[in-house]
């Protein structure tokens, strides 16, 4: 059974739909915190479980009979994620989980700018610690996630203000990284103890993404380089958490620092297929 946690979101929806692909339903146990999101998966002849990560006692109960389990990381920030996350780690543990697929973050370490990389630090080494084999995709910045990086209404102007100095990116397609990891999750053996740092293969700094977007777009683009307080108050007027506020600061501070910066041709690999590149997804919006 190849259980999948935060089944309903993006990715773990994506990646249902390529193990379906392979496997029969019977198969695949999409895990959600909310009994509603679990239906549509129902309704396709999967078991649903319903399970939060703050919850260690509902993961306990979740991850029973599960070989291999795909942890998709939480969206809880700060110390509170860590904790989300070492619950999931502790429930596969006492569960005799056999292999986790576990999305970490590009540069995972207790140094960097970025909030998330602390956090995929920490969970990383907890999955090492229980001995459960581990398959560690760490990925860069998604490239789906580039409109929600600015005020939409600047997209709309042909406007780009965001803090990331000169710092390049290595954008690389959720939809690609949902394709490698349904492979992985069938054939997880053959990538037993393994950190792939997943990325696009090619880097951007925000000024060349502007170029990327002009030349698939008919109006012109423009970087404006702010700073991370301006950013930081722009985040305010929308009334996002102060934690998520200071979550997407650090990760604009990383992007300073080329924490999502490197480049390497492992999700090419994987796919045994060129990445999807930025331009052909800019297209499309
Ligand atoms: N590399 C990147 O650029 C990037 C960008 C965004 C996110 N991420 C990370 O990658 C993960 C997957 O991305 P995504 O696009 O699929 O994100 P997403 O669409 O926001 O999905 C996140 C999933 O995690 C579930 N979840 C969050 N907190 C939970 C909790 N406490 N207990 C149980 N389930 C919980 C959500 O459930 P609900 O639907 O009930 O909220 C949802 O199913 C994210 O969770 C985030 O950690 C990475």
């Amino acid at each position: 059974m190849i259980a999948i946690t935060g089944a309903n979101g993006h990715l773990g929806s994506l990646i249902i739909d390529h193990l379906l692909q392979s496997i029969s339903p019977g198969t695949i146990l999409p895990i959600v915190r909310d009994q509603v999101k679990g239906l549509p998966f129902k309704k396709k002849g999967m078991e649903v479980r319903v399970a939060n990560y703050a919850d260690l006692r509902s993961y306990l109960k979740a991850l029973e009979g599960v070989k291999v389990l795909i942890q998709i990381s939480t969206t809880s920030v700060g110390e509170q994620g860590i904790k989300e996350e070492m619950n999931v780690v502790s429930a596969a543990k006492v569960n005799g989980v056999e292999h986790i697929i576990y999305t970490s973050s590009l540069a995972p370490s207790l140094n960097h700018q970025f909030q998330g990389a602390t956090q995929a630090y920490s969970t990383e080494s907890e999955i090492k610690l229980s001995q459960i084999p581990y398959t560690f995709f760490r990925n860069s910045l998604y490239m789906e996630v580039i409109p929600s990086l600015v005020d939409p209404t600047c997209l709309e102007k042909g406007i780009l203000p965001y803090p990331a100095g000169n710092g390049r990116i290595s954008f690389v397609s959720r939809a690609d990284i949902a394709e490698a990891m349904a492979m992985v999750a069938i054939h997880p053996e053959e990538h037993k103890n393994q950190a792939y740092e997943i990325t696009g293969n090619q880097s951007f700094t925000f000024s060349e993404l502007a170029d990327q977007l002009q030349k698939v777009k008919p109006r012109t683009f423009k970087y404006l380089d702010i700073s991370i307080g301006e950013y930081h108050d722009t985040l305010r007027q929308y009334q996002i958490p102060e934690p998520t506020t200071e979550f997407l600061s650090s990760m604009a501070a990383g992007i300073q620092k080329d924490e999502f910066a490197l480049v390497t041709n492992t999700l090419e690999e994987l796919l045994e297929r060129k990445p999807t590149m930025l331009h052909r997804y800019l297209k499309g919006l």
